[in-house]
């Protein structure tokens, strides 16, 4: 009864289809549709696609499962999870960890979020579409990038907008948004798939996305897929552990993370089939890298019939998939401060976003203002975005991996599983997997930071 209350009074997904939708609105984001396309083309194409789907089975999968059932078992955020489950030990580290990870990240995703608004606007006023040549595009990306007053209002602006949603609270806010948002995005895309595909030429690009050559594969290749599933799903800093922690008694876990899973891969996967046709038909290069959405697809779109609409719908796309990601990485934070310190949502969320934001202002101003600012050739958005992605995310999903597997126990886990459904069909699989499969597959991508 009190744990009942305990859960009311933090706020509960109220429908299924709700949840799922939210966890998926975490997962989707700028790591879908900015990251994946332009890593699969400079990684080969086809083959670095069924790499990437198969570390998300491997060790996505699993640890997504870990974090729901954390969450659900404990109702609570990363740091009390850990605290009510083994309290007082070394194990508590991995839910600091985890709220200070999802402060970092949303402190550069911030920046680069207020980004994509920035293009939905410039957009609308035909700006994107003007270029000439990919080249012009890059050059107009670079100089907003460096406009300090530009760029600090955008990425206000973002902020704002994931403030206002984070406020409302986990029905009112975070369900209700990402309810009519993840629709919107799927629908979007599959528009967009229709206009790429339908473009003189776009089947070259469909062969380079879907064909493997193996030969194209090596360690790194490996590393790279499975550092991309990481960011890409949310995991290793709590976020699917807080979401899990809104969930209501009777709800399935398993078959809840093979839909968030899925979805995600889904909409990588389809996001894939919309930027290499275009960058084919255009005879582009994939290997352009991290400009590819913001320098080269604006050069696509403005070639294209409609030019000016597709770009609009693309970067509000882009925006849209940001912000329910940029909601999920700023209620970590907020949970925390809500569960372990007894704020208020108001102060919490007030506090917190200010904080982040503050933050985040050098990683904004590291293309401007900051761009001489460097340590080891790296600037303050680097360095952020380095130590947050590739130290702590795989160093938390490896220790939740070890800690549900070998100190909390696979019997516990599948008990909190088991609970409210019938029957956890690969359980079998999924103790094999999280105890061993799992924490030695993060293991080695983080060697791989070393080498
Ligand atoms: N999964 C998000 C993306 O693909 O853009 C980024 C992200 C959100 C990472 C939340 C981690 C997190 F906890």
């Amino acid at each position: 009864m009190e744990k009942s209350s305990h859960k009311h009074s933090r706020g509960l997904w109220n429908t299924r289809l709700g949840f799922v939708l939210a966890a998926s609105g975490s997962a989707v984001g700028l790591g879908n549709i900015w990251k994946f396309p332009y890593i699969v083309g400079q990684n080969g194409g086809g083959a670095f696609v069924l790499v990437y789907i198969l570390c998300t089975i491997a060790v996505g999968l699993p640890i997504m499962l870990a974090e729901f059932t954390i969450g659900r078992k404990t109702s609570l955020n990363p740091v009390g999870a850990f605290q009510s489950l083994k309290p007082d030990t070394h194990w508590v580290k991995i839910g600091y960890m985890g709220v200070v990870a999802g402060f970092f990240i949303l402190s550069f995703y911030g920046v680069v979020g207020g980004w994509t608004l920035a293009y939905v606007v410039k957009s609308f006023t035909h700006t994107i579409i003007s270029f000439s040549s990919s080249k012009e595009a890059g050059h107009f990306f670079g100089s907003f990038i460096s406009n300090t007053w530009e760029v600090l209002f955008y990425h206000a602006l973002f902020m704002g907008i994931c403030v206002g949603i984070v406020l409302r609270g986990i029905q009112g806010g975070i369900e209700k948004a990402c309810k009519v948002l993840m629709p919107t995005l799927v629908i979007i895309l599959i528009i967009l798939m229709f206009r790429s595909l339908t473009l003189p030429g776009a089947m070259e690009g469909v062969e380079f996305y879907l064909k493997p050559d193996f030969s194209k594969i090596g360690p790194k290749t490996i590393l790279i897929a499975l550092g991309q599933a990481f960011f890409s799903l949310s995991l290793g800093m709590g976020c699917m552990l807080t979401y899990g922690s809104y969930l209501s008694e009777r709800e399935n876990l398993a078959s809840a993370t093979v839909y968030v899973v899925v979805f995600d891969t889904m909409i990588a996967l389809l996001v894939g089939m919309v930027i290499f046709p275009a960058v084919f038909a255009m005879g582009l290069q994939p290997t352009e890298g991290p400009s590819l959405v913001f320098s080269v697809l604006p050069t696509v779109f403005s070639d294209m019939p409609f030019g000016n609409l597709v770009s609009i719908i693309f970067f509000a796309l882009l925006a849209i998939a940001a912000i329910t990601s940029g909601i999920s990485l700023l209620e970590v934070v907020v949970a925390y401060f809500i569960d372990q310190r007894k704020w208020s949502r108001k102060k919490a969320v007030l506090i917190t976003s200010a904080t982040i934001f503050t933050f985040g202002i050098p990683s904004g101003f590291s293309f401007g203002v900051l761009s001489e600012v460097k340590l080891f050739d790296m600037n303050f958005f680097d360095h952020v975005d380095n130590i947050a992605s590739n130290y702590l995310l795989p160093l938390g999903g490896m220790l939740t991996a070890i800690f549900v597997g070998w100190v909390w126990g696979t019997k516990s886990a599948e008990e909190e599983i088991e609970k409210y459904e019938k029957k956890f069909h690969w359980r079998y699989t999924w103790g094999l997997l999280i105890r061993y499969i799992t924490p030695v597959a993060v293991f080695l991508v983080f060697c791989a930071k070393f080498f």
